[in-house]
């Protein structure tokens, strides 16, 4: 076994770190062979509820958990970080204004992509859950000018994932059977999970379901699925989103299969007319521990008409953002 790798974790103490923690420290984010070393960041009143979870850690006895450090200083919990896992976030309570939500969190990713910046291992890679999660992850790489922008990424595949199961409950067919999916443009409502570019068992999704079940069950129950989660469990989604996260980094470290994609909101290079700089969702391939965009899809009229509304709204929000002074 080699060095441990150092995966911070904020909010730690929240519903999806419950999840979390545990399939990190049992080999589900980098392998089975890769041990790893868990830096916890929580804010102080949750520092201690972080402390209860690390007790549970320990009585695990993961063979692959090298420790666990935790901290309500960023700085010191991004201190030599390989990975960072940022899902603390401030939620939009009654009442919010879109500017007060985002004012709140520039508060939180600022200094957090600062910390990372001045702290990081070199190689560091960076996963945002929390949401507006396209947007704190602008904001916390707008704060990190030494960090290469392609480390910044926010989190679409649990939407993508979503996408997978309900086609394949449509279908009567394994998730297994689909590849190359995509999530294009923003993790809200406004975005557009592709069929046209999807394949079942090597043909293309949207031939084999009917326009209308695309058009007016599939696209808004992958889209509002956390709303219905929320509404059923009493509860926004954990498990899955931290299952997602765990597919994220996972195929970010180890690769996506041959002949598939996956889906990842990280820095547009300008690519199908997404402005550049812009933390966008995109069909994506891991080689060698970075993204590349799968280039050259058709993207029919439809489809371009969905990933337009939803890059228009990511260039408001990036654009609050800027007024705000937050990038
Ligand atoms: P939660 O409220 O259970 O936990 C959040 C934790 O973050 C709390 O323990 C809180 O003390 C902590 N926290 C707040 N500010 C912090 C800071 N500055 N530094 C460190 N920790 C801080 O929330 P839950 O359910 O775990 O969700 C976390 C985030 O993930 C939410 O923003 C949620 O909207 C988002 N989410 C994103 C998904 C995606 O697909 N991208 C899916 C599901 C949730």
């Amino acid at each position: 076994q080699g060095r441990p790798v150092k995966v911070t974790v904020t909010g730690a103490a929240g519903q999806i770190g419950y999840a979390l923690l545990f399939r990190i420290a049992s080999g589900h984010l980098l392998g089975p062979d890769v041990p790893v070393r868990l830096s916890l960041l929580e804010i102080p009143q949750a520092v201690k509820a972080a402390e209860g979870t690390a007790m549970e850690l320990d009585d695990c006895a993961f063979p692959l958990l090298a420790g666990i450090d935790i901290t309500d200083d960023a700085n010191r919990a991004f201190d030599g970080a390989n990975v960072g896992l940022l899902v603390g976030a401030r939620p939009r309570t009654k009442g919010m204004e879109r500017g007060d939500l985002l004012q709140a969190n520039g508060g939180i990713f600022g200094p957090q992509g600062r910390a990372i910046n001045d702290h990081a291992a070199d190689d560091v890679r960076v996963l945002v859950v929390g949401n507006p999660a396209n947007t704190n992850a602008l904001i916390a790489r707008s704060h990190a000018p030494d960090v290469p922008a392609d480390r910044f990424t926010a989190m679409t595949r649990l939407d993508h994932n979503r996408a997978l199961s309900q086609l394949a409950a449509r279908l009567d067919v394994p998730v297994t059977a689909i590849t190359k999916m995509t999530i294009w443009g923003n993790h809200s409502a406004t975005q557009y999970p592709d069929l046209y570019n999807a394949e079942v068992n090597g043909k293309i999704a949207a031939e084999q379901v009917d326009e209308a079940w695309l058009r007016d069950t599939f696209i808004p129950t992958v889209a509002k699925r956390g709303a219905a989660i929320i509404e059923a469990r009493g509860a926004s989604s954990a498990a899955s989103a931290a299952n997602a996260a765990l597919n994220h980094v996972h195929d970010w470290f180890n690769g996506t299969p041959e002949g598939d994609w996956t889906s990842v909101a990280l820095s547009s290079d300008g690519s199908y007319g997404v402005p550049e700089g812009l933390i966008s969702s995109f069909p994506a391939v891991s080689r060698g521990g970075e993204w590349h965009i799968v280039q050259g899809l058709p993207v029919n009229p439809f489809s371009r008409e969905r990933i337009d509304t939803s890059v228009r709204e990511l260039i408001e929000e990036r654009d609050a953002v800027k007024e705000l002074g937050l990038i």
